[in-house]
């Protein structure tokens, strides 16, 4: 059996984790969440220790015990008005925990995904090309958590005129309507050497957003390659896939699969677990 590691020698793969413990330690006890329960949904502010063994069914100094632990981890929060202590619930010390919970929990999913792609690729990481743009960072958001679990080159294309939101709404979708090139850097890009291109974009005017027709134009070396194509859009993508799928496919280029991601689906680890997923079957197929 392995040997524990001493606390203090602990390697913390996430800085929170021990404050998180800690917070956990002072929520594992049922009556204490009765506490926090009945906290959570006063809205008086004026709830007392007897109050408190009253709604809990608990004795006085119980609950007096329970709210000290609560108040060490900064949970409850007290008031002294006259002879009564008011307690409350430290409702920013709440959404802190819930942070920490759900950074640990993305971390230790991301280490799931790397393992499942491990076993699904056991000669090691995917030989792509993750080539994107992106105008507010939600693509990028999403290629980069698709390089960290599959490996590759990730390469984003920039405008050498940057969009302000303005003139994004204004010319850029004027131009991606009319589905036209920006000039953009790098203005081409050699794939020869990879198995797999992902190329990727928001969605402009329900198209390709025109640096995306640029990134397509300026693929050398890609006839005969695969492709995985993406987009990320807020309500609706309109002909956005299709139309990258036809600019690629006119280069040669093999459309293997495709996926469209709603702003909230970036965020929500299933989708993108399931995005990784269409990608190796593209490598694979
Ligand atoms: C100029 C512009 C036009 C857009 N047009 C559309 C659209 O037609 N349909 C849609 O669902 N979302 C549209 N969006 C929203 C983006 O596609 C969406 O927020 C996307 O995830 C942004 O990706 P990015 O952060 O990588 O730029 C548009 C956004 C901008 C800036």
């Amino acid at each position: 059996m392995a040997a524990e590691v001493p606390e203090d020698n602990a390697p913390d793969e996430c800085p929170q984790v021990r404050d998180l413990a800690e917070a956990f330690k002072v929520l594992s006890d049922a009556n204490r969440l009765r506490i926090l329960f009945h906290l959570a949904t006063d809205t008086t502010g004026t709830l007392g220790v007897s109050d408190l063994a009253a709604r809990v069914g608990i004795s006085q100094p119980a609950v007096s015990q329970h709210l000290k632990l609560l108040k060490s981890d900064g949970l409850v929060e007290s008031e002294r008005v006259g002879f009564h202590v008011n307690f409350t619930l430290n409702r920013a010390r709440m959404v802190q925990i819930a942070g920490q919970f759900e950074q640990v929990r993305s971390i230790v999913l991301s280490r799931c995904n790397q393992q499942l792609v491990r076993e699904k690729i056991p000669e090691g990481p995917l030989n792509i090309a993750i080539i994107y743009y992106s105008y507010s960072g939600i693509t990028r958001g999403l290629m980069e958590k698709v390089q960290e679990v599959c490996g590759g080159d990730l390469i984003e294309i920039h405008t050498l005129k940057k969009y302000r939101s303005f003139t994004a709404f204004t010319t850029g979708c004027l131009r991606s309507r009319n589905e036209e090139k920006d000039q953009v850097t790098p203005d081409t890009i050699d794939v020869s050497a990879y198995d797999l291109l992902v190329i990727a974009t928001p969605v402009w005017a329900w198209k390709p957003a025109p640096a995306a027709n640029s990134l397509v134009s300026g693929l050398i070396g890609c006839a005969g390659k695969k492709a995985f194509v993406c987009t990320t859009y807020s309500s609706n993508p309109g002909h956005c896939l299709p139309i990258l799928k036809k600019n690629l496919e006119e280069k040669g280029v093999v459309v293997a699969g495709e996926a469209a991601f709603s702003r909230r689906e970036t965020e929500d680890s299933h989708h993108v677990m399931e995005l990784i997923r269409m990608i190796i079957e593209a490598y694979q197929t």
